[in-house]
């Protein structure tokens, strides 16, 4: 019998103002363990109130609190020191991170370090923010200066939960804004341990506050609040265009990440064993729980009913099991709401395309919410199956002539965040990744992120770019100064 190991319920606060706190209706949800359907822990309801509470802390430490004259060298210290603190922890916050999204414990490992990674390269980045000499024509001297754009209001997702928090902290601190960050109402808790450290590593309260509930009572009061100078959210396309129109109303900056249907195109050149490999893992990772995930796969049709075949045989073989055992690589979906949406995707499927495997619920486990991974194919790009991101283990397989074709099913979607290409020639790769409309693309791989690297989508994908120097150019506004050199008066008058 798979399970998570049973630990007491723990009742958790939030963190606002550097104090931990109730919610102010003193109400509490739970969070559960997707591989046994049991609580594990209870976290404050938060509210508008709470919200209000939390924004103007956030607001009085950007403006008065001694963060407004930490230097830059500082920022960037205190970004390693919480480093290190996660580093030290990993084995306790990826233990908890697998029970509370499901996801295998060696990945919830590799996610922890890539948020210390994160927290680091911004920590170096805090001392390279630099501003320009503008070459004015005149007697005069034109700065641009970069300065922290202010509260920095940011919702995220339950795939990847503290590595999200990290994505959207890390900047926002080397930048000097202050914070308020809700976590997905389904996996909070990891960030409210890591907030255990924020003051013992110099952080002054009420720079970060982590504050938990849910979208339309938590989030949305979050988005819309006139004391917020800069929304950054990652989730649904959906409530993306929610969050648009809310951000409208007092001309907030807004930075999107809303997932896809990434196309995963495999030309008939490429190494075989390797192409299959990768169209797996492309969509396979994470229970297929990934924004990037490649659920289209595109197979050139010399290699298709090969690859269709070899794909189904090595899809049976991966091992779906307890989250927190080592042998796992897939666990079950992270809520039995996902898990709902995905059986309806199966189900949907079974109508518009073929079924080459799965399909249907784990059914060898008596509890949990696994799914199979499932693989459709001759699949039509019209689909919904291939038109709506499932965020889920579900393939769907399309075939295509040449070239052309390829790009053209590729870009015939509303989404455009990742494709992958896997030929060995070197100029129809180039051509491909020209012609196709997404804001990542990798060729012969699918999935390695860096935080050296940008990241965000083209479409419907959304707008603006996280990690690298890009991700702080999101938490910086741009001052221009002039320095008149004249001393005599203009005399126009
Ligand atoms: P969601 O978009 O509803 O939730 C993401 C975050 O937004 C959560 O923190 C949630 O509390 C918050 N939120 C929800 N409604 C809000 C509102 N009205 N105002 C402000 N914040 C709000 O995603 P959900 O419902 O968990 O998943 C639905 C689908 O969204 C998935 O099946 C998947 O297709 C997609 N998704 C995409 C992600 C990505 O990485 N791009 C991550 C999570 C979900
Ligand atoms: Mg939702």
């Amino acid at each position: 019998m798979p399970g998570g190991v049973k630990t007491d319920v723990k009742t958790y606060q939030m963190y606002i103002n550097g104090e931990w706190v109730a919610s102010q209706s003193n109400k509490t949800f739970p969070v559960y363990d997707p591989s046994t359907e049991e609580v594990i822990a209870q976290v404050p309801d938060a509210n508008a109130e709470d919200v209000n509470r939390a924004v103007a802390s956030a607001k009085a430490a950007f403006e008065d609190g001694p963060w407004a004259t930490t230097t830059a060298q500082e920022r960037g210290r205190v970004l390693f020191r919480l480093a290190d603190k996660i580093r030290q922890n990993t084995a306790m916050l990826a233990e908890l991170e697998a029970r509370n999204t499901g996801k295998p414990i060696v990945e919830a490992e590799y996610d922890i370090g890539d948020v210390a990674t994160c927290f680091e390269y911004y920590g170096g980045l805090a001392t390279k923010i630099l501003g320009y000499v503008n070459p004015v024509p005149d007697n005069a001297m034109s700065l641009t200066l970069k300065e922290p754009i202010g509260v920095a209001g940011q919702i995220i997702p339950w795939n990847y939960p503290l590595l999200m928090g990290a994505w959207k902290l890390a900047p926002a601190l080397a930048a000097g804004c202050t914070c308020v960050l809700k976590p997905a109402e389904q996996t909070p808790i990891t960030a409210l341990e890591m907030a255990n450290w924020l003051a013992d590593v110099g952080l002054p309260p009420g720079v970060v506050n982590i504050i938990t509930g849910f979208g339309e009572s938590c989030g949305a009061p979050l988005v819309q609040h006139p004391d917020v100078n800069k929304v950054a959210f990652t989730g649904s396309a959906a409530v993306g265009k929610i969050i648009v129109k809310m951000a409208a109303d007092t001309v907030k900056r807004v930075t999107l990440e809303l997932g896809g249907k990434s196309p995963n195109i495999f030309f008939a050149d490429a190494d075989f064993e390797a192409a299959i490999d990768g169209a797996l893992f492309g969509v396979f990772i994470n229970q297929g729980e990934v924004c990037s995930a490649g659920s289209r796969v595109l197979v050139q049709k010399p290699i298709y009913k090969k690859f269709v075949d070899a794909m189904v045989e090595k899809a049976k073989k991966i091992k779906l099991g307890a989250p927190l055992d080592r042998d796992t690589k897939m666990g079950p979906l992270v809520s039995k709401d996902q898990y709902d949406r995905v059986r309806s995707y199966q189900e949907v499927g079974k109508k518009e395309a073929k079924l080459a495997s799965g399909g249907g619920r784990a059914e060898k486990f008596a509890k949990g919410y696994y799914v199979e991974p499932t693989i459709f194919y001759d699949v039509d790009n019209s689909a919904r199956i291939a038109r709506e991101e499932i965020f889920g283990p579900v393939a769907t397989v399309i075939p295509f002539d040449d070239e052309k074709d390829a790009v053209k099913i590729a870009n015939d979607s509303p989404y455009g965040l990742a494709a992958a290409v896997w030929t060995r020639d070197i100029f129809k790769a180039f051509r491909t990744v020209k012609a196709i409309r997404a804001g990542i693309v990798w060729i012969n791989h699918m999935q390695p992120t860096y935080v050296e690297a940008p990241w965000g989508g083209y479409k419907q994908s959304g707008f603006g770019r996280e990690l690298g120097p890009w991700g702080i150019e999101e938490y910086l506004e741009t001052k221009q100064v002039h320095i008149n050199l004249n001393e005599q008066p203009i005399g126009w008058y």
